[in-house]
């Protein structure tokens, strides 16, 4: 197969590793791509957002297989198009995309379905704000119902910093949601799913939080791990009863089926009970370049059931390895992050009997005079694997003391849940 891959993250060159090592592909294009799919495959220049360019573009390059990486253009109507095209395409059309693009969308599918979620107010008028509050206890949790990156939501204990995260919510978007705080755990489970049936990959642990013991504000992901401890098997029977199944029932029966990744986030209460904090409609990023590496049958082959609603044949297989993934920000993430400053040392690689440790590139271009440049919040991480997660951690690590990149930050406590 031709395969092309749209969007230009860490998660888009996970994708594009594994899909460059699968049997069944013969060549990977990435749209727009960083550095590290420009060495996987090719990169070509049409912005992940320019729908009609990607549609010529796959035509062009006469494209088997269309995996679409970020949400955006799928809310925005991608695999719409492309299955207008009859292109098969990764992830779902614009409706199934709701599931992620409004999370008042997404309660209201829950609630019908009886998944186990937090409780939720819409707030549209100022005036409701203080009895709202008053519905919950604190901390309170606040979410925009837009798209926002993963930066949409406020927790809050500060009664002032609610009411004023919620007054910004209904001037900008007209609403607001005022959401029940759920005590737990958190874990991403990544299901890939069609009409036919669906498959769960090893479920992973993100760290949101900018700051080491899960402080500071919400990102879009700073490290991760799988699998999860957390994730036990009785969690994991929970999970696919009370949620995978339920959803699977309703995506299966839309006009058009859903055929892509869900992402179920988890929040697991003290009694191992599973809630839906989220759902999103492609791979997670940074749990994507954990998860892969753990899948250890062919990739495009699982991808292409998927995208012609045939998985229930696509035969798989999980390692039993652990990964971990650093995540490297550029000074200033995640409100204002400085780009274009020249990044060292990313040529390390560990390759060590069964543990091994690499860089996946995320904000990175190769500048006209072929230095490596940072572009973007999240810069790149580094991803260790290997039988048991200790070794996985401490490799990633290795990778990730090496890179050079004035103002830098990552996270010095990934996966210490886990261990
Ligand atoms: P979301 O974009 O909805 O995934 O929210 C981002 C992060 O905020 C989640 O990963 C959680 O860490 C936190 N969060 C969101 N909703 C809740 C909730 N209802 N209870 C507790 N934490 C939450
Ligand atoms: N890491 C969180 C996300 O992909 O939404």
């Amino acid at each position: 197969m031709e395969v092309l891959i749209v969007g230009s993250g860490g998660r888009e060159h996970a994708l594009a590793l594994s899909l460059s090592e699968s049997d069944s592909v013969n060549h990977v294009h990435s749209c727009p791509g960083n550095a590290g799919t420009a060495v996987s495959g090719t990169n070509h220049n049409v912005d992940s957002m320019d729908i009609q360019g990607i549609i010529n573009l796959a035509k062009r390059l006469d494209i088997d297989l269309v995996v679409v990486g970020p949400e955006a253009p799928l809310v925005a109507g991608l695999s719409d198009r492309l299955l207008e095209e009859e292109i098969p395409c990764f992830g779902p059309n614009s409706i199934g995309a709701k599931l992620e693009g409004s999370k008042l969308y997404a309660k209201k599918i829950m609630q019908s379905a009886k998944v186990p979620t937090a409780g939720l107010i819409l707030i549209e008028n100022i005036d409701r704000i203080n009895e709202s509050l008053d519905n919950y206890s604190p901390p309170w949790v606040v979410k925009r119902d837009v798209l926002a990156g993963g930066k949409g939501v406020v927790v809050t204990s500060d009664r002032s910093e609610a009411f004023n995260a919620l007054c910004n919510g209904i001037e900008l978007d007209g609403k607001v949601l005022l959401e029940e705080f759920l005590f737990g755990e958190e874990a991403s489970v990544l299901v890939v799913m069609d009409e036919s049936g669906y498959v769960c990959l090893p479920a992973s642990q993100d760290h949101k939080r900018l700051l080491d013991g899960d402080n500071g504000p919400n990102t879009g992901g700073m490290g991760a791990y799988a699998p999860a401890p957390i994730y036990t098997p009785a969690v994991e029977q929970r999970t696919i009863s009370e949620i995978i199944e339920p959803m699977h029932h309703f995506l299966r029966n839309q006009d058009v089926p859903y055929r892509g990744c869900l992402y179920v986030g988890l929040m697991i209460d003290e009694n191992g009970a599973p809630f839906v904090v989220e759902f999103n409609v492609r791979f997670g990023d940074p749990e994507t370049q954990v998860t892969l590496p753990l899948i250890s049958s062919d990739l495009g082959e699982l991808l292409m059931s998927c995208a012609i609603g045939k998985i229930s044949e696509c035969d798989y297989s999980i390692s039993s390895y652990s990964s971990a993934t650093i995540v490297l920000t550029s000074e200033g993430y995640p409100s204002n992050s400085i780009s274009g400053r020249v990044i060292n040392g990313t040529e390390i690689r560990i390759e060590e009997g069964e543990i091994s440790a690499f860089v996946h590139y995320a904000g990175t271009v190769i500048s006209d005079d072929g230095t490596l440049v940072s572009n973007g919040g999240r810069v790149l991480a580094a991803t260790g694997i290997a039988p048991n997660l200790g070794t996985a951690v401490e490799a990633a690590y290795e990778v990730i003391e090496n890179i050079e990149l004035e103002g830098s930050y990552f996270r010095k406590d990934i996966a210490h849940k886990g261990l």
